[in-house]
């Protein structure tokens, strides 16, 4: 399997994704969840994180907290979408199972330095402060990563937190700055795909008929999920973001999408965090990213029923 770290501000989708991860221990070896500040703040993302794990009935897996606001900006949330705890929906007991000492960015940098070099794959689910935070603190480890496979931005879908951008890339810019130019290799999950992920009355039966209580949890999640949307959008289902980055991990030819040139707003206020995504090939920037822009939404809606099935 795969040696992954889930970085993740859960959130319903990054719970999904988790769940997915955590049910496929063939494909992916979940090394460590960390926790950083996003949908909702930092305390409410590492609890979720946990009470995740839990659920999954994974509770050796450890979960760090990580960086509690972005590199240079003042966090911005995502109750409207999330609801106030992050993982709005059903009622969830508290976590039993203990927060691992210790900073996230610390272990991200620790495990990069005890694996083989390029062994170890970063998962990012949310802004990509303790991704960057590790990268400027141990420059060492930037080339360590074996790839970097991310759920943020978006090109013809544009923003869905402000009109230009997407809310992972928007909340912490210069954090995803520093990983575009990082010179790992990059596999981007932006809007372009994750809102083909829908998820439709079908499908939330299918999760519900698993009479499983993570199967429950998801039906239920995603029914709040999209609820949100229904009211913003009038769309039909719940965009499944984050679950697509573990999809891709385990079956990648559910994807397709171009190797680009992908650079960072970090200057203009008006289009801060957007993802200037050169799809068409207009310039001669050398590609950094494989942008994602297609998937075969029956085929992911399979798979990820049949390993949630599995918890
Ligand atoms: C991303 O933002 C969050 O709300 C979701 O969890 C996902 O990671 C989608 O823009
Ligand atoms: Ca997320």
């Amino acid at each position: 399997p795969r040696k992954i770290i889930i970085d993740t501000d859960p959130g319903q989708d990054d719970a999904v994704a988790i769940l997915l991860a955590l049910g496929s221990p063939e494909d992916v070896e979940v090394l460590g969840v960390t926790a950083v500040a996003g949908n909702v703040p930092l305390p409410l993302t590492q609890k979720n994180a946990r009470i995740v794990c839990e659920l999954a009935g994974k509770t050796e897996v450890p979960v760090y907290a990580g960086c509690e606001a972005p590199m240079k900006r003042k966090l911005v949330t995502a109750e409207h979408v999330h609801g106030k705890t992050g993982l709005d929906g059903p009622v969830m007991p508290d976590p039993t199972m203990p927060l691992t000492d210790g900073h996230a960015v610390d272990f991200i940098i620790e495990t990069l330095r005890n694996h083989p070099e390029k062994s170890v794959t970063l998962c990012p689910l949310g802004p990509l402060t303790n991704i960057a935070t590790a990268f400027a603190k141990a420059p060492d480890i930037v080339d360590r990563v074996q790839e970097i496979v991310m759920m943020g931005g978006a090109y013809f879908e544009v923003g869905n937190i402000t009109p230009a951008a997407e809310f992972n890339i928007y909340v912490d810019p210069e954090a995803a700055d520093i990983v575009f130019k990082s010179g790992v290799p990059i596999v981007v999950m932006p809007l372009d795909v994750t809102h083909k992920a829908l998820t439709t009355a079908e499908r939330v039966e299918a999760f519900r008929n698993l009479g499983t209580e993570p199967g429950r949890m998801v039906a239920e999640w995603t029914d709040f999920f999209e609820r949100f949307d229904k009211e913003k959008y009038g769309s039909a289902g719940a965009p499944l973001h984050d679950p697509c980055v573990i999809a891709y991990l385990i079956q990648p030819e559910l994807f397709s999408g171009r190797h680009i040139n992908v650079e960072i707003e970090t200057g203009s206020e008006l289009t801060l965090g957007m993802t200037v995504a050169d799809w068409w090939g207009v310039t001669d920037r050398p590609a950094n990213a494989m942008f994602m822009g297609d998937l075969d939404a029956d085929g992911f809606f399979a798979l990820l029923t049949e390993r949630i099935a599995r918890l």
